[in-house]
């Protein structure tokens, strides 16, 4: 039981059991993992089949502004590249059904049938009581990890060549929670929670995903010296967890630390996949991104055990909207990911290094890489080289 301090009054009491209760039952409704687990209890491992046409079919949210730009893209590609995939566009507008955001049946169905979407930038609506879609789709459909790999893309030069990290972040508790109450006038309280349930899944997810991609050091980050509890519960799970893992190298380090050497020479982090809890993967993500230009190139998958959902990070960029001026790239390398979930890795291979060489090549690059090359025109760039 977690403490209250002695002067919480007892209807704000209330509300925090209230939480709590509602809290216990999302983690007692969670799915355990064994021990001995084989391949196909593996974590968040895809489910999705080929339909009778030999295609695996994608839920696509295109998302706003540049959204349908950057999604043609990646559709002329796929197309070009011959990749098997057929795209089943859903519609994401949100709705506010008993005060409680939420999307249309038809789309929830559509993701929870096809097991895997990819995602546009969704634009949040400001001022009429929304909660942010991201955080609707994540609490819908339970994506508990978030994975952010950054690399050093050859042909935009930033202050480091050499960055090739990978993140995964807790995506569903800690200080994200949302349990937050005025305790007495002045004096607030946020609760961060987190739950052996939660932490042991993305952990375990994290050592898979270190096997799976051939990088077998996995590093905790935590700040478990001040947060003895939580962060502490966080780590002593993680060496519960590489106990499992025999041939994956475990260590950890304070958040504070990684960030100090990180930014000082990312190069020592290239062989670990790093895991941590959700406001430090938060903040420590975009401080990858920053090392390599920004989030205008960093893909992502929010992963969860029944469905996935692969999306850029950066937003819809209004600002450029429908002038054909928008980079594809971030979504492109976050399709690249949705093909490796799905072990279409040849499809992926084969798209990735038609990508990465023609932002080498220099040639055709797209404005805010420095280039003056049409959304369309840097897509065909790729196709000629597939
Ligand atoms: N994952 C998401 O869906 C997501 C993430 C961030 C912001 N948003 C939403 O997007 C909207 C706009 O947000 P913002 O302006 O703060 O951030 P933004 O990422 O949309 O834009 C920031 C700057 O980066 C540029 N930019 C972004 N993506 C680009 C691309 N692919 N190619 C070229 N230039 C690009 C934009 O032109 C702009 O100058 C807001 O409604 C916000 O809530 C959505």
């Amino acid at each position: 039981m977690l403490a209250i301090r002695s002067f919480a009054a007892p209807a704000r009491r209330q509300c925090f059991q209230a939480s709590a209760r509602a809290w216990s039952v999302q983690i007692s409704s969670r799915r355990g993992y064994a021990k001995d687990f084989s391949e196909k209890d593996k974590v968040a491992k895809f489910h999705g089949a080929k339909g009778s046409d030999g295609l695996y079919t994608v839920s696509l949210i295109e998302g706003d502004g540049i959204g349908p730009e950057i999604s043609q893209s990646v559709k002329d590609i796929f197309s070009a590249a011959g990749a098997p995939i057929k795209w089943e566009p859903v519609d994401v507008t949100p709705m506010l059904i008993d005060g409680k955001t939420t999307i249309a049946k038809e789309t929830i169905e559509s993701i929870n049938r096809n097991k895997v979407a990819l995602k546009g930038p969704l634009a949040t609506p400001i001022g009429k009581g929304h909660v942010s879609l991201n955080l609707t789709l994540r609490r819908t459909f339970n994506l508990f990890a978030n994975v952010r790999p950054c690399r050093s893309i050859e042909g935009y030069k930033t202050p480091y060549d050499n960055v090739d990290t990978v993140l995964i972040r807790e995506n569903t508790e800690g200080e994200y929670s949302g349990i937050e109450h005025v305790v007495v006038d002045g004096v607030v309280q946020s609760i961060k929670l987190i739950t052996r349930d939660a932490s042991e899944r993305v952990l375990r997810y994290a050592f898979q995903y270190a096997e799976d991609i051939g990088r077998p050091k996995v590093r905790a980050v935590h700040k478990a010296t001040i947060m003895k509890m939580s962060d502490g519960l966080f780590l002593g799970t993680a060496k519960d967890v590489a106990k499992d893992f025999p041939n994956v190298e475990f260590d950890a380090e304070l958040l504070d630390n990684t960030c100090l050497k990180m930014t000082t020479d990312p190069a020592p982090y290239n062989d670990k996949v790093l895991v941590m809890p959700n406001l430090y993967g938060d903040i420590l993500s975009d401080m990858c991104a920053g090392l390599i230009g920004g989030l205008g190139l960093t893909p992502s998958g929010n992963i969860g055990d029944e469905c996935s959902i692969f999306e850029a990070v950066h937003g819809s960029a209004p600002d450029i909207a429908g002038k054909a001026l928008a980079n594809p790239t971030a979504l492109l390398l976050s399709s690249i990911m949705m093909l490796r979930h799905m072990e279409l890795n040849d499809h992926a291979a084969k798209i990735e290094s038609a990508i990465f060489a023609t932002l080498a090549e220099g040639k055709t690059l797209t404005g805010d890489l420095g280039g003056k090359a049409k959304t369309h025109e840097y897509a065909g760039a790729i196709i000629a080289r597939l």
